[in-house]
């Protein structure tokens, strides 16, 4: 084709969507609100008080603070200040002998995590494989480098992880492009709020070694909801331990919700490989990637995190504030199960977490119907994802409510 001398984009950059959607219908709600109307705004994934505010952790707030802003004003090491990697190292594995196996380099959060993997695990041109409900970012973060997405059903009949499905796509990827990324996001799937429980990281622990006598397989491991977990979650480690030998574990880490600071852009890549050698090589590829694309990460950020993780009484100030807002979303967890019950609505197990996706048989349906009775929430595929993050316990009667509506209003015109 032709360039167009006035249009200097390349073909590819030409039609990107100006905004994400779901930061389009929080702007339609902030609109609404501004304008005098009582909206109810369950579109974005940040965890807010009762009152509406923004959740924040004064421990963190403390460590920012008390950063020496001559220290932060330095360029940070590229793969990220090791002593605040150590520390990350240690808050994911806790002494697990895994952490012994593990490389890490800084990210600017899970995000940049992600896209990092992505472009050392895959060719371009390849797909990683996730589940059928995601968050809708990973096609960008595969997309820019010319990779992608295919996914597996995620829910059997039985409402349970589909590991049929996931068997099968598996071993079909590998047959197609010789090699597999899996991307799982457990605990607390966003947008589902689903949390694997021990059988089914154990089965798709199992299901991963076996694909890969087929070629090589990795998994990464979505963490960014790690802290929201429910009580006495599934330990995927000694899992991934037992498989190790065959399937390269990686994990995306994130500060933005475990410590209530997502403008901090504070996460890393933790690898895990059995050879030392292969595991040098690793490092170095994922520090190239930073140095290619952010260079490196925000250093007052990834100090005052480190000194959290670091100083004993930072640490247990953290886990203070992090049990309160933990028992603030918790709350509203017991509350949306309780009333969803009541109208029967349908959704995955759902134990904690920032959201959680209802099934509905015309999810576009669902939104403007909900949206007529000012309350926001994101179509899914089959579904309407609901951030409890987002909504005050107060108005979760409203919420459920409203949804129960629109969720009746859909079964009147299914989508075709
Ligand atoms: C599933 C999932 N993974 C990763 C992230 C990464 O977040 P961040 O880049 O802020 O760490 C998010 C943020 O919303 C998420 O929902």
């Amino acid at each position: 084709m032709t360039p167009d001398p006035a249009n200097p984009l390349i073909p590819a950059s030409n039609n990107r969507p100006g905004d994400d959607p779901i930061f389009t219908l929080h702007g339609m709600a902030t609109r609404r609100a501004a304008a005098g109307e009582d909206i109810l705004n369950a579109t974005l994934g940040a965890l807010v008080e009762d009152d509406g505010s923004l959740a924040v952790m004064p421990s963190v707030h403390e460590a920012l603070r008390n950063t020496s802003l001559d220290r932060a004003s330095a360029y940070a090491p590229i793969s990220g200040p090791p002593e605040f990697l150590a520390a990350v190292e240690r808050d994911v594995f806790h002494g697990h002998g895994l952490q012994s196996k593990c490389i890490a380099v800084a990210t600017p959060g899970g995000s940049g995590a992600i896209y990092n993997a992505v472009t050392n695990f895959l060719e371009p041109g390849q797909k990683a494989l996730t589940s059928s409900y995601y968050w809708a970012p990973y096609d960008i973060l595969t997309g820019l480098s010319d990779r992608g997405i295919c996914t597996f059903n995620m829910f059997g009949a039985d409402g349970n992880l589909d590991l049929v499905s996931f068997e099968e796509s598996l071993h079909a990827l590998i047959a197609e492009q010789g090699r597999a990324l899996v991307i799982l996001n457990s605990p607390c799937h966003n947008p589902t709020g689903y949390s694997f429980n021990e059988d089914e990281w154990r089965a798709v622990c199992d299901i991963m070694a076996k694909a890969a006598d087929e070629g090589p397989v990795t998994l990464l491991i979505d963490f960014a909801y790690a802290k929201y977990a429910p009580e006495g979650d599934a330990d995927w480690r000694d899992h991934v331990a037992r498989i190790l030998p065959k399937v390269p574990t990686i994990v995306a880490w994130s500060a933005s919700k475990a410590f209530a600071q997502y403008g901090a852009r504070v996460g890393a890549l933790i690898a895990l490989h059995e050879d030392d050698t292969i595991r040098d090589r690793i490092a170095n590829a994922m520090g190239f990637t930073c140095r290619g694309t952010w260079s490196n990460c925000n250093h007052h950020g990834m100090i005052a995190i480190g000194e959290v993780l670091r100083d004993d009484k930072l640490h247990a100030a953290w886990d203070k504030d992090r049990a309160r807002l933990v028992e603030l979303l918790d709350a509203r967890v017991v509350e949306f199960n309780r009333l969803a019950a009541k109208h029967n609505l349908h959704y995955p197990r759902y134990e904690g977490g920032f959201f959680v996706a209802v099934f509905s048989d015309n999810p576009q349906v669902t939104i403007k119907h909900m949206q007529d009775a000012g309350v926001f929430i994101v179509p899914l595929q089959g579904a309407v994802r609901v951030g409890l993050c987002a909504t005050p316990k107060s108005k979760i009667p409203r919420l459920v409510e409203a949804l129960a509506a629109g969720i009746e209003a859909a079964k009147q015109i299914p989508a075709s």
